[in-house]
């Protein structure tokens, strides 16, 4: 069997709807891993998703939950636990912390409520899911942070964004310290502009070009690029791997 095989094993992918997190649960899926496919409201696209999986031969399921609610993450786990009896399993093989929210904003004109809801979504909820996991996760599990390459340059109009991803991949660090006795491994993957809905520039042909001369590679992202890193960290392949912050972006403002 290929080191990077998931054969048997259960994966959590927030944010699997659409774009990052739906390219993730694909590839999840291809290496035969379960996929537990959250979203918020886009059901249809969850369930879509879920079908191509099972045509295919996969198991996955679909969950509801919104992670800016402050009981987003109870919500989830409930729901997490409640397919885990489903499916028989004893255990959650691997957590993937995609699900996230941008705000494009400099200093002088963000408000309380969209700093709060931000730091929600991109910190607080994958913190609180984390501790509501960790008791589930396999020893030897896999957590996995989707955070951003604004946290290596600076973007003025990511000023709350920015450091929210940044406290994210500070709990990575600490935690892959914590969990190491338990075999886990903790990582972030560090995206640069990736075309999907929540990076309308990347998606547009002429501004990626104009973003694309900022990139080595000479080109923007797609959701696939970062799905195939992901799917690495999850493998046995990716055993080694812990406490990192994983550039992701073709080389974008190197
Ligand atoms: N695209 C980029 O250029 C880029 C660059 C760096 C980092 N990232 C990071 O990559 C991750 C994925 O981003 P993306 O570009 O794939 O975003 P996207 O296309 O906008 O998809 C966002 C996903 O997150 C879910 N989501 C959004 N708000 C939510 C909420 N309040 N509660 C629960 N789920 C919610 C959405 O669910 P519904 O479909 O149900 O709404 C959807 O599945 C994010 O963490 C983002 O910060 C992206």
């Amino acid at each position: 069997m290929s080191r990077f095989d998931l054969t048997g094993k259960i994966a959590l992918v927030t944010g699997a709807s659409r774009g990052i997190g739906r390219a993730i649960a694909w590839a999840l899926a291809e290496q035969g891993a379960r996929v537990i496919i959250h979203y918020k409201q886009a059901e249809d696209a969850a369930a879509s998703l879920a079908g191509r999986i099972r045509e295919q031969g996969g198991q996955a399921w679909t969950v509801a939950a919104d992670l800016a609610a402050p009981d987003g993450h109870i919500v989830l786990a409930t729901g997490v636990a409640a397919i885990l009896r489903e499916a028989g399993a004893d255990a959650l093989d691997v957590l993937v912390n995609n699900a996230g929210v941008g705000l494009r904003a400099r200093i002088a004109d963000v408000r309380p409520e969209d700093f709060d809801r931000v730091l929600q979504v991109n910190l607080k909820t994958p913190f609180f899911l984390i501790q509501k996991l960790l008791p589930v996760l396999r020893d030897g599990g896999r957590i996995i942070n989707v955070s951003s390459m604004g946290t290596r340059a600076a973007y003025p109009e990511m000023s709350v964004y920015a450091p929210a991803k940044a406290g994210l991949e500070a709990l990575t660090l600490l935690l892959a310290a914590e969990l190491g006795e338990r075999g886990i491994t903790v990582n972030a993957v560090l995206p640069g502009a990736t075309a999907t809905d929540l990076n309308e520039r990347a998606r547009d042909p002429e501004k990626a070009k104009v973003i694309a001369q900022t990139v080595a590679l000479g080109r923007v992202g797609q959701p696939d690029d970062i799905a195939d890193i992901v799917a690495f960290l999850a493998s046995d392949a990716g055993r080694w791997v812990t406490g990192q912050r994983i550039d992701a972006t073709g080389g974008q403002r190197l």
